[in-house]
């Protein structure tokens, strides 16, 4: 203002009232150019997981870094708020949280390391590297919640994709860009399958992310089941289940991400998700903790939107681009059909694969379940003579499984019912087509072939 008053001094009132204005007007136009600086907040109250803030001002989905006694910074993201209190999730361990604590916001919206300098990695929810192989050197940044695709500019699924397994190519294929459940208890192959298909599926690249497993489990799936050759073009993102909730949601969120990196390359990516059960859990942890109420089964209604919202980011890309198929594991207890997230999956997926437990038990492997499994996607991406095939097996599968009490008590005869006794005379080899060795690749050509020889019809397409 000092040198407005020696303007003063040397020009008349009439001069200075414009001068004046001009200024004002000028501060005020910087004034809207920066944006505002956040105000810092403090930490209020601390109940299990959710941390309460005053003071700051972030929406939902925004971040922030909180002050703790050890000197470190714990970053948290908002998941609620209720007046003037915000509701905070932390990313990491909960330690070194006092009342009063500082609560900085910190720039908006996370982004992960993407693209080929991922391959042969694994990383964690936040997009650091867990396999001790140095930092992860790229520009190329993306945020997690990926970006809205027009569902009417997706090409269809019309391309069978060979996942070099015999049951899924010959009977359950899947189309390049279907989204597929794999329904199954714990125990009954379903690592095994994800590895198996990691090694033989005709993909460019495939992004794991298992979330919410034993850290056990995790090392196992990436030490013995992957084997190197297919851990080079592999991206694992790796949330166990001691994280935090919101890092076991976000893990899928970025397996996603990354996943999209490719596709919007060009290239055709395989993407499995290990477990959606686990990331529904996490979206219920958080939801119950901000007191949303439970509506099915303890699960709340966010999280049965949360879940279209994360199958919908895969599948096929525009007109030009690569396509994401994906399998989601989900855990299916017993006979628990009531379970919402396996209904809610069965709803939104292009299809399931269900593993049996009966079957693991006999020692046929993969335990896929024919009878109880469906791909929505296969009269689009296979011939109608193949189609047919796959409806005949099926066929014989079933009329063998109405009668099987009848045959473990022996009160079968032969002879009675012509079509079960060519199911019966066929059962052995049948179930022969469905057992695959973890290391035994079978093709998409050589499983239609077997197929059609098996059922005696000639080799066609
Ligand atoms: N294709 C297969 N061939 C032989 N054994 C298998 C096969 N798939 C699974 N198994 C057996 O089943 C066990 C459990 O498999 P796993 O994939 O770890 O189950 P899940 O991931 O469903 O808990 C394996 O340790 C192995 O003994
Ligand atoms: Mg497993």
């Amino acid at each position: 203002m000092s040198d407005v008053i020696a303007d003063l001094k040397q020009q008349g009132t009439q001069q200075l009232v414009h001068a004046l204005r001009d200024r004002l007007a000028r501060s005020q136009q910087r004034v809207e150019d920066v944006p505002a600086p956040q105000p810092e907040g403090r930490l209020s109250r601390m109940v299990g997981m959710t941390l309460e803030a005053e003071g700051i001002r972030l929406p939902v989905g925004g971040r922030a870094a909180i002050h703790t006694t050890n000197g470190t910074l714990l970053g948290a993201e908002v998941v609620g708020f209720q007046g003037e209190r915000t509701f905070l999730m932390p990313e990491g361990k909960l330690e070194g949280l006092a009342p009063g604590a500082r609560i900085e916001p910190l720039e908006q919206a996370r982004r992960i390391p993407v693209g080929p300098a991922l391959l042969g990695r694994v990383i964690d929810a936040l997009g650091k590297p867990l396999d001790g192989g140095g930092p992860i050197r790229t520009a190329e940044l993306a945020p997690i919640e990926g970006r809205p695709m027009n569902p009417l500019g997706r090409v269809p699924v019309t391309e069978p994709l060979d996942v070099g397994i015999r049951a899924l190519n010959g009977l359950l294929s899947v189309g390049r860009g279907q989204r597929i459940g794999l329904f199954a208890g714990s125990g009954v192959g379903k690592s095994v399958l994800l590895g198996m298909m990691t090694r033989h599926t005709a993909a460019d690249v495939i992004v794991v992310g298992l979330i919410g497993e034993r850290g056990r489990e995790v090392n196992e799936f990436i030490y013995d089941i992957l084997d190197e050759e297919s851990r080079q073009r592999t991206v694992v993102v790796a949330v166990p289940a001691d994280q935090s909730p919101l890092l076991r949601q976000h893990g899928a969120w970025v397996s996603t991400t990354i996943a999209e990196s490719f596709r919007d390359r060009g290239l055709n990516v395989l993407l499995l998700m290990d477990s959606l059960t686990r990331f529904a859990q996490g979206a219920r942890e958080i939801a119950m903790a901000i007191g949303e109420p439970p509506a099915t089964k303890g699960y709340s209604a966010s999280v049965f939107a949360r879940l279209p919202q994360l199958v919908e980011r895969a599948g096929n890309g525009d007109r030009g681009g690569g396509s994401i198929t994906a399998f989601y594991t989900v855990l299916a207890e017993g006979d628990d059909q009531n379970d919402p997230i396996v209904d809610s999956a069965r709803a939104i997926l292009d299809g399931h694969v269900v593993l049996a437990r009966e079957i693991a038990e006999t020692g046929r492997y993969p335990a896929i379940d024919v009878g109880a499994s469906v791909s929505r996607v296969m009269s689009a991406v296979v011939t109608p003579e193949h189609q047919k095939a796959a409806f005949r097996f099926r066929n014989l599968m079933s009329t063998y499984a109405r009668n099987r009490d009848l045959i473990a008590v022996g009160a079968y005869r032969k002879g009675a019912d012509p079509a079960l006794d060519e199911a019966v005379a066929m059962n052995p080899r049948l179930e022969a087509y469905l057992a695959q060795g973890r290391l035994d690749k079978a093709s998409f050509e050589d499983s239609r072939r077997q197929l059609f020889e098996l059922l005696g019809l000639a080799t066609g397409r």
